[in-house]
Protein backbone atom coordinates (compact mmCIF):
# COMPACT_ATOMS: atom_id res chain seq x y z
CA UNK A 1 0.00 0.00 0.00
CA UNK A 2 1.12 3.66 -0.87
CA UNK A 3 2.47 5.92 1.75
CA UNK A 4 0.20 9.05 2.09
CA UNK A 5 3.18 11.74 1.49
CA UNK A 6 4.62 11.89 -1.97
CA UNK A 7 8.12 12.21 -2.74
CA UNK A 8 8.47 15.93 -1.16
CA UNK A 9 6.66 14.86 1.87
CA UNK A 10 3.94 16.70 0.56
CA UNK A 11 0.42 14.88 2.23
CA UNK A 12 -1.97 14.51 -1.06
CA UNK A 13 -5.13 15.75 0.48
CA UNK A 14 -8.20 15.13 -1.99
CA UNK A 15 -10.97 16.11 0.90
CA UNK A 16 -11.52 19.05 2.86
CA UNK A 17 -9.54 18.37 6.19
CA UNK A 18 -11.09 16.72 9.00
CA UNK A 19 -10.24 14.19 11.85
CA UNK A 20 -11.20 11.43 9.15
CA UNK A 21 -10.30 12.55 5.67
CA UNK A 22 -9.10 11.41 2.29
CA UNK A 23 -5.71 11.48 1.59
CA UNK A 24 -3.86 9.58 -1.33
CA UNK A 25 -6.64 7.55 -2.27
CA UNK A 26 -7.61 6.05 0.94
CA UNK A 27 -9.86 7.07 4.25
CA UNK A 28 -7.50 8.08 7.07
CA UNK A 29 -7.25 9.31 10.61
CA UNK A 30 -5.67 12.33 10.18
CA UNK A 31 -3.31 14.28 12.99
CA UNK A 32 -1.69 16.56 11.33
CA UNK A 33 -2.08 20.26 10.70
CA UNK A 34 -3.49 23.72 12.79
CA UNK A 35 -7.26 23.73 12.19
CA UNK A 36 -7.92 22.36 15.68
CA UNK A 37 -11.71 22.84 15.15
CA UNK A 38 -11.68 21.80 11.30
CA UNK A 39 -13.60 24.74 10.97
CA UNK A 40 -11.85 24.79 7.46
CA UNK A 41 -14.23 21.99 6.26
CA UNK A 42 -17.60 23.55 8.40
CA UNK A 43 -20.18 23.18 5.95
CA UNK A 44 -21.16 27.04 7.29
CA UNK A 45 -17.84 28.35 6.79
CA UNK A 46 -17.44 27.08 3.15
CA UNK A 47 -21.37 28.36 2.64
CA UNK A 48 -20.25 32.16 4.10
CA UNK A 49 -16.99 32.07 2.03
CA UNK A 50 -18.95 31.20 -1.43
CA UNK A 51 -21.88 33.63 -0.59
CA UNK A 52 -19.19 36.47 0.35
CA UNK A 53 -17.38 35.81 -2.86
CA UNK A 54 -20.40 36.05 -5.21
CA UNK A 55 -21.56 38.60 -3.13
CA UNK A 56 -18.11 40.61 -3.27
CA UNK A 57 -15.83 39.14 -5.48
CA UNK A 58 -12.11 37.90 -4.67
CA UNK A 59 -11.83 40.81 -3.60
CA UNK A 60 -11.85 44.57 -4.12
CA UNK A 61 -8.60 45.08 -6.23
CA UNK A 62 -7.28 47.93 -4.21
CA UNK A 63 -8.16 48.99 -0.47
CA UNK A 64 -12.21 49.86 -0.23
CA UNK A 65 -14.87 48.96 2.46
CA UNK A 66 -17.05 46.03 2.29
CA UNK A 67 -19.62 45.09 4.16
CA UNK A 68 -17.91 41.65 4.70
CA UNK A 69 -14.54 43.80 6.36
CA UNK A 70 -16.97 45.42 8.89
CA UNK A 71 -18.94 42.22 10.20
CA UNK A 72 -16.07 40.89 10.48
CA UNK A 73 -14.57 43.73 12.73
CA UNK A 74 -17.76 42.82 15.06
CA UNK A 75 -16.85 39.46 15.46
CA UNK A 76 -13.41 40.09 16.31
CA UNK A 77 -13.97 42.96 18.52
CA UNK A 78 -16.44 41.01 20.93
CA UNK A 79 -14.15 37.94 20.45
CA UNK A 80 -11.23 39.77 21.45
CA UNK A 81 -13.15 42.15 23.76
CA UNK A 82 -10.88 44.78 21.87
CA UNK A 83 -11.18 47.93 20.60
CA UNK A 84 -10.36 47.25 17.57
CA UNK A 85 -8.42 44.31 15.83
CA UNK A 86 -6.36 44.94 12.81
CA UNK A 87 -6.87 42.52 9.88
CA UNK A 88 -4.37 42.34 7.19
CA UNK A 89 -3.64 39.22 4.20
CA UNK A 90 -1.71 36.93 6.18
CA UNK A 91 -0.89 35.74 9.53
CA UNK A 92 2.47 35.39 8.56
CA UNK A 93 2.88 39.52 7.87
CA UNK A 94 1.10 40.14 11.21
CA UNK A 95 4.05 39.96 13.86
CA UNK A 96 5.61 42.54 11.54
CA UNK A 97 2.94 44.72 10.98
CA UNK A 98 2.35 44.89 15.01
CA UNK A 99 6.45 45.38 15.69
CA UNK A 100 6.56 48.06 12.81
CA UNK A 101 3.25 49.77 14.55
CA UNK A 102 5.40 49.82 17.84
CA UNK A 103 8.65 51.08 16.36
CA UNK A 104 8.84 53.96 18.30
CA UNK A 105 8.20 52.45 21.42
CA UNK A 106 11.28 50.48 21.76
CA UNK A 107 14.76 50.95 21.03
CA UNK A 108 16.42 47.40 20.94
CA UNK A 109 15.36 43.54 20.72
CA UNK A 110 15.39 40.31 22.20
CA UNK A 111 14.31 37.54 20.63
CA UNK A 112 13.83 33.49 21.54
CA UNK A 113 16.18 31.91 19.30
CA UNK A 114 13.28 29.40 17.89
CA UNK A 115 10.72 32.02 17.10
CA UNK A 116 8.80 31.50 14.20
CA UNK A 117 10.46 32.79 10.84
CA UNK A 118 7.25 35.37 9.95
CA UNK A 119 8.97 37.43 13.33
CA UNK A 120 12.56 36.82 12.68
CA UNK A 121 11.61 38.12 8.79
CA UNK A 122 9.97 41.41 11.13
CA UNK A 123 12.72 41.78 12.90
CA UNK A 124 15.06 42.63 10.20
CA UNK A 125 12.84 45.24 8.92
CA UNK A 126 13.39 47.12 11.92
CA UNK A 127 16.70 48.34 11.56
CA UNK A 128 17.73 47.98 15.80
CA UNK A 129 19.85 46.16 17.59
CA UNK A 130 18.26 42.10 17.99
CA UNK A 131 20.06 39.99 20.41
CA UNK A 132 18.85 36.29 20.37
CA UNK A 133 18.47 34.37 23.41
CA UNK A 134 18.39 30.41 23.86
CA UNK A 135 14.91 29.05 23.18
CA UNK A 136 12.52 29.11 26.28
CA UNK A 137 15.35 30.17 28.50
CA UNK A 138 14.40 33.22 30.86
CA UNK A 139 17.93 33.03 32.57
CA UNK A 140 19.49 33.05 29.64
CA UNK A 141 16.87 36.34 28.99
CA UNK A 142 17.43 38.30 32.09
CA UNK A 143 21.41 37.72 31.02
CA UNK A 144 20.97 39.68 27.78
CA UNK A 145 19.32 42.04 28.90
CA UNK A 146 21.63 42.92 32.01
CA UNK A 147 24.51 42.48 29.64
CA UNK A 148 23.38 44.36 26.60
CA UNK A 149 20.09 47.01 27.76
CA UNK A 150 22.04 51.06 28.10
CA UNK A 151 20.35 53.27 30.36
CA UNK A 152 17.51 54.78 28.83
CA UNK A 153 17.09 52.18 26.06
CA UNK A 154 13.76 50.30 26.34
CA UNK A 155 13.53 46.57 24.86
CA UNK A 156 11.44 44.18 23.56
CA UNK A 157 10.98 40.96 23.96
CA UNK A 158 9.94 38.78 21.13
CA UNK A 159 8.77 34.87 21.07
CA UNK A 160 5.81 32.91 19.53
CA UNK A 161 3.20 32.10 22.48
CA UNK A 162 2.58 28.58 21.11
CA UNK A 163 5.35 26.98 19.61
CA UNK A 164 4.64 25.41 16.22
CA UNK A 165 6.58 22.55 15.66
CA UNK A 166 6.53 21.41 19.75
CA UNK A 167 3.98 23.21 21.25
CA UNK A 168 5.98 24.25 24.16
CA UNK A 169 4.55 27.11 25.61
CA UNK A 170 6.73 30.22 26.02
CA UNK A 171 7.11 30.86 30.07
CA UNK A 172 5.73 34.22 29.90
CA UNK A 173 5.47 35.15 33.51
CA UNK A 174 9.31 34.14 33.76
CA UNK A 175 10.11 37.05 31.01
CA UNK A 176 7.48 39.12 32.18
CA UNK A 177 9.58 38.93 35.78
CA UNK A 178 12.91 39.42 33.48
CA UNK A 179 12.37 42.37 32.38
CA UNK A 180 10.60 44.07 35.21
CA UNK A 181 13.84 46.76 36.06
CA UNK A 182 13.56 47.70 32.35
CA UNK A 183 10.90 50.19 32.37
CA UNK A 184 8.21 50.62 29.53
CA UNK A 185 9.83 47.07 28.80
CA UNK A 186 7.34 45.57 25.68
CA UNK A 187 6.13 41.86 25.31
CA UNK A 188 4.96 41.58 21.48
CA UNK A 189 4.20 37.58 20.88
CA UNK A 190 3.05 35.82 17.82
CA UNK A 191 -0.13 33.44 18.95
CA UNK A 192 -0.86 32.09 15.69
CA UNK A 193 -1.64 29.12 17.71
CA UNK A 194 -2.80 30.17 20.95
CA UNK A 195 -5.46 32.39 19.39
CA UNK A 196 -8.85 30.52 19.70
CA UNK A 197 -7.42 28.02 21.40
CA UNK A 198 -5.82 29.08 24.90
CA UNK A 199 -7.37 30.97 27.42
CA UNK A 200 -11.14 31.13 29.22
CA UNK A 201 -12.41 32.63 26.31
CA UNK A 202 -10.16 31.88 23.55
CA UNK A 203 -8.06 34.89 23.19
CA UNK A 204 -4.87 33.17 23.48
CA UNK A 205 -1.78 32.68 25.51
CA UNK A 206 -1.55 36.00 27.16
CA UNK A 207 -5.31 34.83 28.50
CA UNK A 208 -4.43 31.83 29.56
CA UNK A 209 -1.03 33.68 31.05
CA UNK A 210 -3.33 36.15 33.30
CA UNK A 211 -1.07 39.04 31.60
CA UNK A 212 -3.91 40.68 29.11
CA UNK A 213 -1.71 43.77 30.02
CA UNK A 214 -0.46 47.57 29.24
CA UNK A 215 2.99 46.47 27.46
CA UNK A 216 1.99 42.69 26.34
CA UNK A 217 0.87 42.69 22.57
CA UNK A 218 0.03 39.61 20.69
CA UNK A 219 -0.39 39.27 16.24
CA UNK A 220 -2.63 36.14 15.46
CA UNK A 221 -3.94 34.47 12.39
CA UNK A 222 -7.47 32.94 10.86
CA UNK A 223 -5.46 30.37 9.41
CA UNK A 224 -5.55 27.91 12.28
CA UNK A 225 -8.20 27.43 14.98
CA UNK A 226 -10.47 30.34 13.17
CA UNK A 227 -10.97 28.10 9.78
CA UNK A 228 -9.88 30.87 7.25
CA UNK A 229 -6.90 32.83 6.24
CA UNK A 230 -5.58 36.12 7.39
CA UNK A 231 -3.46 37.95 10.09
CA UNK A 232 -4.86 39.82 13.10
CA UNK A 233 -4.06 42.20 15.92
CA UNK A 234 -5.72 42.86 18.44
CA UNK A 235 -5.61 45.84 20.53
CA UNK A 236 -6.17 49.57 20.94
CA UNK A 237 -7.85 52.42 18.72
CA UNK A 238 -4.44 53.92 19.65
CA UNK A 239 -2.48 51.10 18.64
CA UNK A 240 -4.32 50.33 14.74
CA UNK A 241 -3.12 53.87 14.22
CA UNK A 242 0.10 53.18 14.66
CA UNK A 243 -0.16 50.19 12.67
CA UNK A 244 -1.43 52.17 10.13
CA UNK A 245 1.05 54.65 10.38
CA UNK A 246 3.80 53.11 10.61
CA UNK A 247 3.13 49.44 8.66
CA UNK A 248 3.93 50.27 4.98
CA UNK A 249 1.53 46.62 4.51
CA UNK A 250 -1.60 48.49 5.69
CA UNK A 251 -0.98 51.10 2.70
CA UNK A 252 0.58 49.13 -0.18
CA UNK A 253 -0.79 45.20 -0.06
CA UNK A 254 -4.37 43.48 -0.88
CA UNK A 255 -6.97 42.92 2.25
CA UNK A 256 -7.65 39.30 3.09
CA UNK A 257 -10.30 38.07 0.63
CA UNK A 258 -13.88 38.78 0.95
CA UNK A 259 -14.47 35.05 1.03
CA UNK A 260 -11.48 34.67 4.20
CA UNK A 261 -13.62 37.37 5.69
CA UNK A 262 -16.47 35.94 6.21
CA UNK A 263 -15.25 32.00 6.33
CA UNK A 264 -13.34 33.51 9.51
CA UNK A 265 -16.68 35.48 10.78
CA UNK A 266 -18.84 32.37 10.45
CA UNK A 267 -16.02 30.21 12.26
CA UNK A 268 -16.22 32.21 15.08
CA UNK A 269 -19.95 32.71 15.44
CA UNK A 270 -19.96 28.33 15.26
CA UNK A 271 -17.38 28.45 18.38
CA UNK A 272 -19.87 31.29 20.31
CA UNK A 273 -22.53 29.40 19.75
CA UNK A 274 -21.16 26.02 20.54
CA UNK A 275 -18.77 25.89 23.64
CA UNK A 276 -18.86 22.06 23.90
CA UNK A 277 -15.96 22.29 20.64
CA UNK A 278 -13.68 23.76 23.42
CA UNK A 279 -14.61 21.23 25.89
CA UNK A 280 -14.20 18.53 23.25
CA UNK A 281 -10.50 20.06 22.29
CA UNK A 282 -10.14 20.32 26.02
CA UNK A 283 -10.70 16.36 26.69
CA UNK A 284 -8.83 15.09 23.76
CA UNK A 285 -5.95 17.25 24.70
CA UNK A 286 -5.60 15.60 27.86
CA UNK A 287 -6.45 12.31 26.82
CA UNK A 288 -3.65 12.29 23.83
CA UNK A 289 -1.36 13.63 26.28
CA UNK A 290 -2.07 11.31 29.19
CA UNK A 291 -2.16 8.23 26.75
CA UNK A 292 1.55 9.35 25.33
CA UNK A 293 2.84 9.68 28.97
CA UNK A 294 1.63 6.41 29.87
CA UNK A 295 3.25 4.88 27.22
CA UNK A 296 6.59 6.30 28.61
CA UNK A 297 6.87 9.87 26.19
CA UNK A 298 7.83 12.79 28.29
CA UNK A 299 4.64 15.23 27.69
CA UNK A 300 3.77 18.03 30.11
CA UNK A 301 0.32 18.42 31.35
CA UNK A 302 -0.88 22.13 29.05
CA UNK A 303 -3.54 22.29 27.02
CA UNK A 304 -1.98 22.94 24.03
CA UNK A 305 -3.30 20.63 20.98
CA UNK A 306 0.11 20.50 19.15
CA UNK A 307 2.27 17.20 21.12
CA UNK A 308 5.41 16.14 20.11
CA UNK A 309 7.45 13.55 21.03
CA UNK A 310 11.37 12.55 20.36
CA UNK A 311 13.96 10.17 21.65
CA UNK A 312 13.55 6.02 21.84
CA UNK A 313 11.78 4.96 18.52
CA UNK A 314 13.11 5.30 15.17
CA UNK A 315 10.25 7.85 14.41
CA UNK A 316 10.17 7.78 10.51
CA UNK A 317 9.58 3.78 11.02
CA UNK A 318 6.54 4.50 13.07
CA UNK A 319 4.80 7.26 10.88
CA UNK A 320 4.96 4.54 7.95
CA UNK A 321 3.75 1.84 10.34
CA UNK A 322 0.99 4.24 11.29
CA UNK A 323 -0.03 5.03 7.81
CA UNK A 324 -0.44 1.55 6.98
CA UNK A 325 -3.03 1.55 9.34
CA UNK A 326 -4.15 4.22 7.76
CA UNK A 327 -3.53 7.01 10.46
CA UNK A 328 -1.34 10.17 9.19
CA UNK A 329 1.09 11.94 11.50
CA UNK A 330 3.87 14.30 10.97
CA UNK A 331 7.55 13.57 11.74
CA UNK A 332 9.40 16.47 11.52
CA UNK A 333 12.91 16.42 10.28
CA UNK A 334 16.26 17.68 12.87
CA UNK A 335 16.02 21.16 12.80
CA UNK A 336 13.06 20.81 9.88
CA UNK A 337 10.93 23.60 10.97
CA UNK A 338 11.81 27.57 12.94
CA UNK A 339 11.20 25.65 16.67
CA UNK A 340 12.06 21.93 15.62
CA UNK A 341 15.58 20.62 17.80
CA UNK A 342 17.97 18.77 16.12
CA UNK A 343 16.56 15.32 16.40
CA UNK A 344 13.56 14.25 14.69
CA UNK A 345 10.20 14.02 16.43
CA UNK A 346 6.52 13.51 15.66
CA UNK A 347 4.53 15.94 15.75
CA UNK A 348 0.71 15.38 16.78
CA UNK A 349 -1.92 18.02 16.24
CA UNK A 350 -5.53 16.77 17.96
CA UNK A 351 -8.63 17.91 17.55
CA UNK A 352 -12.09 18.86 18.81
CA UNK A 353 -13.59 17.10 16.53
CA UNK A 354 -11.43 13.83 16.59
CA UNK A 355 -13.64 10.97 18.68
CA UNK A 356 -11.81 9.08 21.59
CA UNK A 357 -11.92 6.05 20.12
CA UNK A 358 -9.95 7.63 17.09
CA UNK A 359 -6.98 8.95 20.08
CA UNK A 360 -7.23 5.41 21.78
CA UNK A 361 -6.51 3.55 18.33
CA UNK A 362 -3.92 6.14 17.66
CA UNK A 363 -2.70 5.02 21.32
CA UNK A 364 -2.78 1.73 20.70
CA UNK A 365 -1.04 1.34 17.50
CA UNK A 366 1.67 3.61 18.89
CA UNK A 367 2.31 1.02 21.53
CA UNK A 368 1.81 -2.22 19.45
CA UNK A 369 4.57 -0.54 17.09
CA UNK A 370 7.26 0.81 19.53
C1 LIG B 1 3.93 30.70 14.74
C2 LIG B 1 3.42 31.01 13.36
N1 LIG B 1 3.33 32.28 12.98
C3 LIG B 1 2.87 32.63 11.77
C4 LIG B 1 2.47 31.68 10.87
C5 LIG B 1 1.93 32.10 9.52
O1 LIG B 1 0.54 32.14 9.56
P1 LIG B 1 -0.34 32.11 8.21
O2 LIG B 1 -0.19 30.75 7.66
O3 LIG B 1 -1.70 32.40 8.69
O4 LIG B 1 0.22 33.17 7.30
C6 LIG B 1 2.56 30.34 11.20
C7 LIG B 1 2.15 29.34 10.18
O5 LIG B 1 2.12 28.22 10.18
C8 LIG B 1 3.04 29.97 12.49
O6 LIG B 1 3.14 28.69 12.85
Amino acid sequence: MSNAQSADGQLRMESPLGPRMRIGGREVDYFCGTSYYCLHSHPDVIEAACVATRQFGMGPGTLAQMQVYNDLQDQLRTWFNAEHVVTLISGYSSPMALLQGLRDAFDIVFVDAATHYSARDALRTLVKPIHSFRHLDPGCLADALARNVAPEQRPVIVTDGVFPSSGALAPLHEYRRAMDRFEGALLVIDDSHGVGTLGPSGRGSLQHAGLESDGNFFAGTLSKAFGASGGIIPGSGELAEKIAANAMIMRGASPLTPGAAAAAAAAMHILQSNPEMKDNLARNVKQLRSGLRSLGFDVPETPVPIISVWGGPDLEHLRLKLDARDIIVRVVKPSGYSDAPDVPTMRLAVFSEHTPEQIDRLLSSIAELI
